[in-house]
């Protein structure tokens, strides 16, 4: 994915040793939760000294680089399994992977292991000990509830739903990961970054004091579009061009700005209990740009009282700012590239965090990801994506609907925009106008709940 630069400088693969992953980030303390000694030791771990089968699902840009990361991070590993909706991007994904592994053994992909269509990742898991999944996210919910019913640990991109009924089953499916004691690191890769792990550290020791506001940003040019082929069934053009589409996307303020609302709820320690908001699409609402805005601004309240402005925009030529701002009571912090700096009110410099030469935070998900199987850990990461996820939802609910939306009404939502069971000759789940067009929300008309 053509991401702005802040996402794509680090999402590709890894350039640097396990060795010095290892070595940089011997006193990284991840948001990882692991277990004490004590219960590590009481544990038999079956995945000890076994050579981990891995499968990915999704096999794009992101599944591509996540399976190379995967491979990097433990020695006695291999890819056994690919799934993909199209054989092309598995073809595709597979020639990458074997370009940046060279003759490497951890590369073992039978023919016959090579899945595709709607049904590929439930054979490709059952192959397999880790998942990665990597799929649009309409498609989460169902994958990693599959997952966590079969005992796979998992590394699954962000967001994890697009839907309310889609957050619930990934609850649910969390709950389960973890009372069987399965690893799932979550893509929200700056709770592997020493940059907000430092500055999450200075926030615990009350450096700043309590925060009360704050703005997040994720304003960029947009991304890549896949045009119409002539041979393409409306559902087929949708999946290709799955940005465009809320039943596989989301809308942009799922799809990467969840990044910084997380932030923001992880930074005041909360999840937001209403959104109001407004947007629309202005400059990118061409027929190839489906239904979604190119713009929402969000204001997110939370319990304690803290109001934090959420602003993402889609549209080249304007304002580039992808970080995120906070004010407590007794000063600033402000979290942008690899840089954490916060401030008192009087200006003074508070703390500095200046990290060019951090680990790849894409990299350390993997590192952390393999090394807690290795020591019967459990990393529970899914129940803060659902929720941060969510957060999105309630934010693009605003902005569809121009009302208040509250958290605890909008979790009794069952509108769901993603199916189950599509195969090939399914209608597409969003049908085209007579022009070409696609339905747009309407502040004020459409129903979001
Ligand atoms: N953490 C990050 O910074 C980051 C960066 C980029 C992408 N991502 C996330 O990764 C996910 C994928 O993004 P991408 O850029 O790789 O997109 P992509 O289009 O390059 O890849 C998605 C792949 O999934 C396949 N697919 C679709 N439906 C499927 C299904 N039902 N079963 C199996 N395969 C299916 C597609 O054919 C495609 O090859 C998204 O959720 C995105 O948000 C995260």
């Amino acid at each position: 994915m053509k991401n702005s630069k802040a996402d794509s400088k680090s999402n590709g693969h890894n350039q640097n040793s396990r060795r010095n992953f290892v070595k940089n980030t011997a006193l990284f303390t991840g948001a990882a939760m692991v277990l004490p000694n004590l219960q590590i030791n009481a544990m038999v771990n079956v995945f000890n000294d076994k050579k981990l089968k891995v499968a990915v699902i999704g096999c794009g840009g992101r599944g591509t680089g996540a399976v190379i990361q995967a491979l990097k991070a433990d020695e006695n590993i291999e890819l056994v399994a690919m799934a993909d909706a199209f054989e092309d991007r598995l073809a595709t994904s597979l020639i990458n992977i074997k370009k940046e592994m060279g003759e490497s053994k951890k590369v073992n992909v039978n023919p016959k292991n090579k899945f595709v269509g709607f049904d590929a990742a439930q054979k490709a898991m059952d192959l397999a000990d880790v998942v990665i999944i990597a799929t649009p996210p309409g498609f989460r919910p169902q994958h990693f509830e599959y997952a966590a019913n079969n005992g796979k640990h998992v590394f699954m991109e962000k967001p994890l739903a697009v839907d309310v009924p889609g957050i619930r089953r990934v609850l649910a499916a969390a709950e389960k990961a973890k009372a069987n004691k399965l690893n799932v690191v979550v893509g929200l890769q700056r709770h592997y970054q020493d940059s907000y792990l430092a500055a999450k550290e200075q926030l615990n020791q009350d450096k700043i004091g309590k925060i009360v506001s704050g703005q997040v940003y994720w304003n960029s040019g947009g991304v890549w579009v896949r045009e119409r082929k002539p041979e393409q069934s409306e559902l087929e053009y949708q999946m290709r061009n799955w940005y465009y589409f809320n039943w596989l996307c989301g809308d942009h303020i799922l799809e990467q700005h969840i990044h910084n609302i997380d932030v923001a709820n992880w930074f005041v320690g909360e999840y937001p209990i209403s959104a109001q908001g407004m947007g629309g699409r202005q400059v990118r609402n061409g027929k190839d740009h489906g239904e979604i805005f190119d713009h929402h601004f969000v204001e997110y309240t939370y319990p304690s009282g803290a109001v934090i402005a959420s602003q993402c925009r889609h549209q080249p030529d304007t304002m580039n700012k992808v970080s995120e701002f906070f004010q407590g009571t007794k000063g600033t912090v402000s979290t942008f590239g690899d840089n954490a700096i916060l401030r008192g009110w009087e200006g003074n410099l508070i703390f500095e965090h200046r990290g060019k030469d951090d680990p790849n935070p894409y990299q350390v998900e993997h590192i952390k990801l393999f090394e807690s199987i290795r020591k019967g850990g459990v990393i529970s990461d899914a129940e803060n994506g659902a929720k941060s996820t969510m957060s999105a939802i309630i934010g693009r609910m605003a902005t569809y609907s121009g009302k208040v939306i509250k958290w605890e009404e909008a979790m009794q939502s069952e509108l769901s925009l993603a199916p189950d069971n599509l195969n090939w000759d399914s209608p597409a789940p969003v049908q085209p106008n007579a022009d070409g067009t696609y339905e747009i929300p309407t502040p004020g008309k459409t129903v979001v709940m």
